[in-house]
């Protein structure tokens, strides 16, 4: 399904592209982060939170480094490697600006719960809030099944472009993570 969108988000971007020409620098990033929106959300809200996640007011400086590790396969992953590898170098930094700036999206409150155990070790870095500082992403009010399939892909040795988390993840149990994933997506 996601395949079938690319391809129809790649030739809509490209008349959308040549519509605009000729166009100076500003207008090129206004642009290409229209094609970010068709999966991550005109209003920040992902068309498909369970595989797409968040990128509204994350942090500016995981916003750059993830974007710089799909282009350069550090994460390596189907749909946005390729989608990084057709972005300049000197725009990364402008487009995680970008997204950075805007507001998380508000969403309907879950019903709070208890947080599991094991959750204080992740805050020195993830932050007591859970939203995040550099280099480290915000978590709280991603989406369950994203945040399991992260968690579940660093312990497997999938996603190795942090040293620190798969040994943190490895140290969990499926369960363990599951309970995490589920506390930090009521946040
Ligand atoms: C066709 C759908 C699609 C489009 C278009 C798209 N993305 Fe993504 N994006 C995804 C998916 C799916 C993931 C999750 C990847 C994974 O599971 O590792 C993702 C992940 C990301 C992440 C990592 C966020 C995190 O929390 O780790 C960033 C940053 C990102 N995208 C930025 C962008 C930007 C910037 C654009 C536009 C230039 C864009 N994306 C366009 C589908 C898309
Ligand atoms: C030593 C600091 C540190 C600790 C402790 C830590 N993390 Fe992380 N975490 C990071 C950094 C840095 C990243 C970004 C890695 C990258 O560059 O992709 C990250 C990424 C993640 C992601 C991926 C988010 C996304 O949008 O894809 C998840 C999920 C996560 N951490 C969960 C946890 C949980 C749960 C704990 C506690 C059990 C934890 N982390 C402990 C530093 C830490």
């Amino acid at each position: 399904m996601l395949k079938g969108l690319f391809s129809l988000i790649f030739s809509a971007g490209v008349s959308f592209a040549m519509a605009a020409l000729p166009a100076c620098a500003a207008d090129d990033i206004e642009a290409k982060v229209q094609l970010c929106a068709a999966c991550h959300g005109q209003d920040g809200v992902p068309t498909d939170p369970k595989t797409i996640p968040i990128i509204w007011g994350q942090q500016q400086s995981y916003l750059v480094k993830q974007l710089h590790d799909f282009r350069s396969g550090d994460r390596d992953q189907a749909i946005m490697s390729p989608i990084a590898k057709g972005l300049a170098q000197d725009e990364l930094r402008k487009i995680a600006a970008y997204f950075a700036a805007k507001g998380w999206p508000a969403q309907s409150a879950a019903a709070a719960s208890a947080p599991p155990n094991g959750l204080a070790q992740c805050q020195p870095c993830h932050q007591p809030n859970f939203e995040g500082g550099p280099p480290a992403p915000r978590l709280a009010g991603l989406s369950y099944e994203y945040l399991a399939a992260a968690m579940r892909s660093f312990a497997a040795g999938e996603r190795t472009n942090n040293g620190d988390m798969p040994k943190f993840m490895q140290a969990l149990t499926d369960s363990e993570r599951d309970a995490m994933a589920r506390y930090l997506s009521a946040l």
